[in-house]
């Protein structure tokens, strides 16, 4: 449990907040690449409780800049692409992709004010098939290379939901490795289109063993689950700051996700969504479809609090899935964190052992602010492509050897890893 000034926190992300000055220390993935095409349209962005526009220009250069024109705040979403930037429709001011106004044609000759008018813009750049924005102060950090982002493009895929509750809500279910058991149980025979995981292996009633390794880049997450015929099966996660966790159910031995929540404010977030697969392609249109069939056009859930979810109390009778709302987990885990409440009040929660991940991925967050205070930077910032902190990244899922321990487990995957890597 918390306080609540504890979690007034690590929930506020707006300017100004210390949990918002620490989100603002890394870039955040914004938009998919697939919603800003070459040619396309300026797109709302709200991101931290700041609305924005992102949009590209007539050489396609992205941009990020206010949404409020600096002139008399008409929504620049709507604004025309063309000579260099977006020109406002309400009187044509035009500006290009780093704020600066370069027109004011209703302004008399002789008494345009373009060098002082001032407005909010931030870097962006597109990485493994998302646009990034950087939003925080002083020199803009290295976007880590990550494997499911500079994977070749077969291999990795980036989607994007709009979920209704606060950023750590979302965080937190992907770092729980204690309700897949409940939660996503699925009964024998019944397979998603898009899982590759081993769900026999996740299929038992029996709550797998957690344990957690502390690592510079946060937490690494362990949950050793008994499997048929005496197997003992492994899944390993990462918290990586500040707001991304790679859990490895959804793609089992061969790849895994990496996930981050972005706060939009502080009562709901953005779930991104980086599938990859080390050594093949994906099946990317069995995962679109998937994804059509489960998230609208509003990117939000099919299945959401207003419809109660789509629950099907006969398909939990019958066994046909844990909680009778199908078989899409991201659909599941939005039911489990959005009726937590917008803000959840861990105030009246109650942990048990099994949330010992829920307890280490807060620690890491509060060290991360003490640090932020004490010495200006945020931890495990990266400066180049040389910086190779993640080279010991370990996350899959699989079967352990006969008398492997977990350290053990690890060597194993990362010496797999260094062998393909040098083939
Ligand atoms: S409000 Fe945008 S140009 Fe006037
Ligand atoms: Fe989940």
């Amino acid at each position: 449990m918390l306080s609540k000034a504890q979690n007034d926190l690590i929930t506020q992300t707006g300017p100004g907040t210390p949990m918002g000055r620490f989100l603002r220390s890394y870039w955040q993935p914004i938009a998919t690449s697939e919603e800003m095409p070459l040619g396309g349209d300026p797109v709302p962005i709200r991101i931290m409780s700041e609305d924005l526009v992102l949009f590209r220009d007539d050489k396609d250069r992205l941009g990020l800049i206010q949404q409020g024109c600096p002139h008399r705040g008409t929504d620049l979403s709507y604004g025309r692409i063309e000579d260099g930037g977006i020109r406002c429709l309400y009187h044509g001011w035009l500006f290009d992709i780093n704020g600066k106004c370069l027109d004011q044609p209703a302004e008399a000759a002789g008494r345009k004010f373009c060098d002082k008018v001032r407005m909010v813009s931030y870097p962006v750049q597109e990485k493994g098939g998302a646009i990034w924005a950087f939003m925080g102060e002083g020199e803009p950090p290295y976007i880590p290379d990550f494997q499911f982002l500079d994977a070749p493009e077969p291999n990795r895929l980036c989607f994007r939901v709009i979920q209704n509750c606060n950023w750590l809500q979302g965080l937190e279910s992907s770092t729980d490795p204690a309700h897949t058991t409940y939660l996503h149980r699925r009964p024998p025979g019944k397979k998603s289109k898009r899982s590759f995981t081993d769900v026999a292996a996740l299929r038992g009633n029996e709550p797998p063993q957690i344990s957690i390794e502390h690592m510079p880049y946060g937490v690494r997450i362990f949950a050793k689950h008994n499997a048929p015929e005496g197997r003992k099966y492994l899944r390993v996660n990462n918290y990586v700051y500040p707001c991304g966790a790679t859990p490895s159910t959804s793609t089992g031995e061969v790849g895994y996700q990496g996930r981050w929540y972005v706060p939009v404010d502080d009562h709901s977030h953005v779930r991104f969504e980086f599938f990859y697969r080390f050594s093949q392609p994906l099946d990317k249109d069995t995962l679109r479809e998937n994804r059509a069939e489960n998230v609208g056009p509003d990117y939000r859930h099919v299945r959401r609090i207003e419809n109660r979810y789509l629950q099907d109390r006969d398909e939990l009778k019958r066994g046909d899935s844990f909680g009778g709302m199908g078989l899409h987990f991201p659909a599941q885990d939005a039911f489990a964190i959005e009726t937590q409440g917008s803000i959840q009040d861990r105030e009246k929660e109650h942990l048990g052992t099994t949330d010992v991940v829920i307890i280490e991925v807060r620690k890491a967050l509060f060290r991360a602010l003490k640090q932020m205070e004490e010495t200006g930077e945020a931890p495990f910032i990266m400066r180049g492509p040389d910086d190779d902190r993640f080279k010991d990244f370990v996350c899959t899922a699989g079967d352990m050897l006969e008398g492997e321990d977990i350290p053990g487990f690890c060597k194993r995957f990362l010496a797999q890893r260094r062998a393909a890597a040098a083939e």
